[in-house]
């Protein structure tokens, strides 16, 4: 949708391919299934100008189009990618193709399977179509941004007709270009989505260590972020990293790696120091609740994997209700948008959409997702709502000297 939108933007004629009839039945009344800031907007100013088309059918959106994307989801379960929404796609779009097109694998695929994709498509059509894989870098809740201004345009193409086609029809776009060939380019995407954990990782590893030693890890991050070699990015420590993309796409790059004989030892400690971000945070949680959380009224802010989405794939805050409810924990939780996404996965978990309501009478606030309204809670308000003056923070974002002058005992990760 963000791809369709921005060329739409752009000024070409777009058409959207969905399979799901909910979905599609939202797209057709002008609302857009998730959040994402300044998508319907967009959507809806292109849908009026004429340029931009939903439909469930391909041979509606297929013949005629230059440039197909396909852009359906690759999930990975333990690290095992499921490409039959790929092969479906590409199957289909054969089917309907009449004229030449160059079709662009925009999905997050293992290195070398366009020959494999291509293959299947010459069994379903005669027409000529080069196959390219040009891979999406942009992030939830900032899909826009990057899209518009990304930091570079991958595109890998085997033949030169096709990078100079693609490089000409992004060329409104800023950003740096890389032409490529297209494994080079599927690996690009995955090496990509597993250095961005690793640095991850490395944060959370030295926050352990800055409570260990009595440090502080935004001073330390800041400190090798200066180096332009190390850079600022990507350094902040907390909870660790979840969503739908750093998760899947580091266990599949494990996978895929063992599957061609290597054992790639520095991600497995990446996805383990993740996962043991959040029991090192449980703990935390019951060492401050005077070693037991059962049936203590504990209030979780933020649901969503990061602030600026409802999407809570792989969300710390699903695995930190999950271990604090197993203790006999009271839950209630808040998040602006992504309430109706967490009621379809946690039990027993009460919801508020006011957090001051929420944290009536609780005994700890735990802030899990670093959403703008949390960070800037009038705790004075809170100071007369709480049972125990308790604020543990799982993304370091609140100024421990503030709290703790008004009463609270405080803790971050790392502080
Ligand atoms: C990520 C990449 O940043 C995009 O470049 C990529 O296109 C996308 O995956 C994808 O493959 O589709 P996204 O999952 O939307 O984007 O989210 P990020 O903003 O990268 O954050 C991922 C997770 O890392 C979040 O849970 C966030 O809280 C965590 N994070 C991020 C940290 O814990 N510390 C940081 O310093 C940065």
């Amino acid at each position: 949708m963000v791809t369709a939108a921005v060329f739409a933007k752009l000024g070409h004629n777009c058409w959207v391919v969905e399979i799901d009839d909910e979905k599609i039945e939202k797209l057709s009344r002008g609302e857009i299934p998730f959040y994402e800031p300044g998508l319907g907007e967009l959507i809806a100013k292109n849908v009026s100008a004429g340029r931009l088309h939903f439909t469930k059918h391909y041979k509606e959106a297929i013949p005629g189009s230059e440039v197909i994307f396909i852009c359906v989801g690759t999930p990975s379960i333990k690290g095992k990618i499921d490409l039959s929404y790929v092969y479906s796609a590409a199957k289909s779009v054969a089917e309907n193709l009449q004229d030449p097109a160059i079709v662009v694998i925009k999905s997050t695929v293992p290195p070398g399977i366009n020959a494999k994709i291509k293959k299947l498509m010459k069994n379903y059509t005669q027409v000529e179509f080069d196959l390219a894989s040009v891979p999406e870098f942009l992030r939830e809740g900032k899909a826009l941004e990057d899209s518009l201004n990304p930091y570079r345009i991958v595109i890998g193409a085997e033949k030169k007709s096709v990078a100079r086609n693609l490089l000409q029809l992004h060329r409104k776009i800023p950003g740096k270009r890389l032409v490529c060939n297209p494994v080079s380019a599927q690996l690009i995407k995955y090496a990509a989505n597993a250095f961005l954990p690793m640095k991850i990782s490395f944060a959370n590893s030295i926050a352990i260590l800055c409570d260990k030693f009595g440090a502080e890890v935004e001073e330390v991050m800041k400190g090798i972020g200066m180096d332009k070699r190390i850079g600022p990015d990507f350094l902040a420590a907390g909870l660790g990293y979840g969503g739908s993309c750093f998760p899947k796409d580091v266990a599949a790059l494990i996978s895929l790696s063992r599957a061609k004989g290597y054992s790639f030892a520095i991600l497995k400690a990446v996805e383990k120091t993740n996962r043991n971000q959040v029991d090192y945070f449980v703990k935390k949680i019951l060492r401050l609740c005077g070693g037991s959380v059962n049936n203590k009224i504990l209030v979780v802010l933020g649901l969503s994997f990061k602030p600026g989405t409802s999407d809570i794939r792989e969300a710390r805050s699903l695995l930190v209700i999950e271990k604090l409810q197993k203790e006999g924990a009271k839950i209630r939780a808040c998040d602006p948008v992504a309430i109706p996404e967490a009621k379809k996965i946690l039990k027993g978990v009460d919801f508020f959409e006011n957090p001051y309501k929420a944290l009536k009478g609780a005994e700890a606030l735990i802030l899990v997702t670093e959403w703008e309204e949390y960070k800037n809670l009038d705790f004075l308000k809170i100071k007369s709502l709480m049972k125990s003056l308790l604020v543990i923070d799982g993304r370091n974002v609140y100024n421990r000297k503030k709290l703790e002058r008004l009463g609270f005992i405080y803790e971050g990760i790392g502080k």
